[in-house]
């Protein structure tokens, strides 16, 4: 059986002569495995299957089939970027599945954490198994596996494993990327050409903006978290703070409250803003974001997304709370 251990002989990947060789050697190792067959791959957009996805394409182009499931739980602009890049700029064989509604529908009414997200792990599955399905000629499943998720299957979780398919849908695993750490995966993804917006961004749940819309989602309040993050992820480009802070987020809970706006009385969700650092997640302290800059996101997001009338920051360290909120 394949080692599962990192070769100790193996450079750590830094600069972008050794992230080329990696990428040589790798797409020389692919096609030794695939030969002319076809290799499917679940691609959330996500740093690691991005990165799967880019070097296969280099390494079998259209004999690598990527499926991107929007379902409906992914930030604003993200859906459109995998297909601008992947199928605009790689000329990648990208099938995209709309499933927004097939996952709202089942999530409808579902307010406990732990079955919010075991529905949306089964339904993925369930999609992506229906479009391998259709696909004819499939041997191999890629997968964007690191080596921290093969260490430790940690809180951070590898959402992008679509391991849970039926048994007759079992191919044999490409994981090229299963022996390199985050930091030499971002090295070898600019190198294959992504954009910086791609490879460097903050780790994303598997479960999406599904837990960041608190309780029973809504269609309503699940706009104002996916419109609230979008702010927040401009302001903090704007102001420098996109690289430096670890994970930066919204969150809309499930109950209102009074304001007033233009002489009425309002009766709106508020947005909670959540900025933390940390090393492995497993501990993490609060980022001490300007007070101005808190005041400007706050007057945008009152202004801007609708439905809200109210802007809190979330100044507790994990522990004791956890970085998500449920
Ligand atoms: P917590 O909330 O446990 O989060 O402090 C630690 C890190 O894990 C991420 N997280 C998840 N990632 N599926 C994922 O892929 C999940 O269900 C999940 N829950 C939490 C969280 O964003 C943070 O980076």
């Amino acid at each position: 059986m394949e080692s599962n251990k990192r070769p100790e002989n193996m450079a750590r990947i830094e600069s972008a002569a050794q992230a080329q060789a990696f990428i040589d050697e790798q797409v020389a190792a692919v096609r030794r495995q695939v030969g002319d067959k076809k290799v499917l791959l679940a691609l959330s957009g996500g740093v690691d299957s991005s990165v799967v996805a880019a070097l296969l394409i280099r390494a079998i182009g259209q004999n690598l089939v990527c499926v991107h499931v929007n379902h409906g739980l992914l930030r604003k602009g993200e859906p459109e970027q995998v297909v601008e890049v992947f199928r605009g700029q790689m000329n990648a064989n990208l099938v995209y599945v709309d499933a927004v509604d097939r996952f709202l529908d089942k999530l409808a009414g579902v307010a406990d954490p732990e079955t919010k997200r075991k529905i949306i792990g089964a339904e993925f599955i369930r999609v992506f198994e229906e479009e391998a399905r259709k696909q004819d000629g499939i041997e191999f499943l890629a997968q964007g596996t690191i080596y921290p998720d093969i260490l430790e299957s940690g809180p951070v979780k590898a959402h992008h494993n679509v391991g849970g398919l039926p048994d007759d849908l079992q191919f044999e695993l490409v994981e090229p990327l299963k022996f390199l750490y985050k930091d030499e995966v971002r090295v070898v993804g600019k190198a294959l050409g992504l954009p910086d917006g791609m490879v460097y961004r903050q780790p994303f749940p598997g479960p999406g903006l599904g837990v960041r819309c608190l309780g029973a989602i809504t269609r309503e309040r699940l706009e104002c978290v996916r419109a609230s993050d979008a702010i927040l992820r401009e302001e903090f480009a704007k102001n420098g703070l996109e690289g430096k802070v670890w994970q930066y987020f919204t969150v809309v809970p499930d109950f209102k409250s009074v304001g007033v706006k233009d002489g009425k009385r309002t009766f709106a969700y508020p947005v909670i803003i959540r900025a933390v650092n940390t090393k492995d997640a497993m501990t993490a302290t609060v980022e001490d974001v300007p007070f101005a800059l808190l005041e400007h996101i706050t007057d945008r997001i009152t202004k801007e997304v609708p439905g809200v009338n109210r802007v809190l920051y979330d100044l507790t360290p994990k522990p004791c709370g956890t970085i998500e909120w449920e």
